[in-house]
């Protein structure tokens, strides 16, 4: 059993209380108790459940888990619906979030997005001074050869993002590395992305992920 699957196991009484208290939150009328439930449910969740990958505030230690904390919540709510409806599709999505998201009513999933975007994000993580400077032009300029735009025009010119982009800064650079991946191969379908990463060579996806973790 790996370490993963072995997580997995221990998470499943959790899991089956989510749904049972999805199950019951459901039935009752909307009011104000009812919106303080949900929410303590979604603290209760993303603590309990989603943090042993995440980290308790979204501030997850192991890079193949996206950190949360700081990000969007109209970003997280989109992606947590497209892992609902299973139409975001890389592999890791597949076997780590389409389960996790397929009890999730739609009031616990604004609740949860905002819980991850209230938190403080952690510090960026220091590397190579010219790996980080070539990562920077290529965020703050794009690659005009090869066809690719900057990412500053979308991401802001600081990777914070904005309820239609996502934050960057911060984010693990495995993860940034692993997404831009699934962005040129269609695995992960998002038209925009396509075309940003679809000309970007490995060496350059690596310096503008180094470069995007060293951002606070
Ligand atoms: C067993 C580990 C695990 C657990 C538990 C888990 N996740 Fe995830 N989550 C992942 C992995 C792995 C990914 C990255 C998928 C990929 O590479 O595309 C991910 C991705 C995400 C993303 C996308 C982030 C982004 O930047 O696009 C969100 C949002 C998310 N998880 C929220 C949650 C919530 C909310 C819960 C609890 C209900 C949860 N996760 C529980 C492993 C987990
Ligand atoms: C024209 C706008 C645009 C540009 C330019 C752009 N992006 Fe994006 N990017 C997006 C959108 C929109 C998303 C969200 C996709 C989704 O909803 O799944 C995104 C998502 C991402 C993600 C996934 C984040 C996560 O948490 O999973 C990464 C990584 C990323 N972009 C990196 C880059 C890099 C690096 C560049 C520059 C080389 C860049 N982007 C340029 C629009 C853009």
């Amino acid at each position: 059993m790996s370490s993963i699957d072995r997580r997995m196991t221990r998470l499943a009484p959790a899991l089956a209380a989510i749904g049972a208290l999805t199950l019951t939150l459901a039935g009752a009328p909307a009011g104000a108790q009812e919106q303080a439930a949900v929410t303590q449910q979604a603290e209760d969740t993303a603590i309990g459940v989603c943090g042993t990958c995440h980290g308790p505030e979204g501030n997850s230690i192991n890079p193949m888990f996206p950190r949360l904390a700081g990000q969007h919540a109209g970003y997280l709510v989109r992606q947590l619906k497209s892992f609902k409806e299973q139409t975001r599709g890389d592999p890791y999505a597949i076997a780590y979030m389409w389960g996790m998201a397929s009890g999730l009513s739609d009031d616990t999933i604004d609740a949860l997005a905002q819980y991850y975007a209230a938190q403080k994000t952690g510090p960026g993580r220091s590397h190579d001074p010219a790996t980080i400077a070539r990562g920077r032009d290529i965020f703050e300029h794009g690659i005009p050869a090869q066809g690719v735009p900057a990412c500053a025009a979308c991401h802001g010119p600081d990777a914070l993002g904005s309820d239609a982009y996502p934050r960057l800064a911060g984010q693990h650079a495995e993860y940034i590395l692993k997404q831009l991946g699934s962005f040129q191969s269609n695995m992960r379908k998002i038209a925009v992305m396509h075309g940003v990463a679809q000309n970007l060579r490995t060496p350059e996806m690596q310096a503008v992920a180094d470069y995007l973790e060293s951002l606070p």
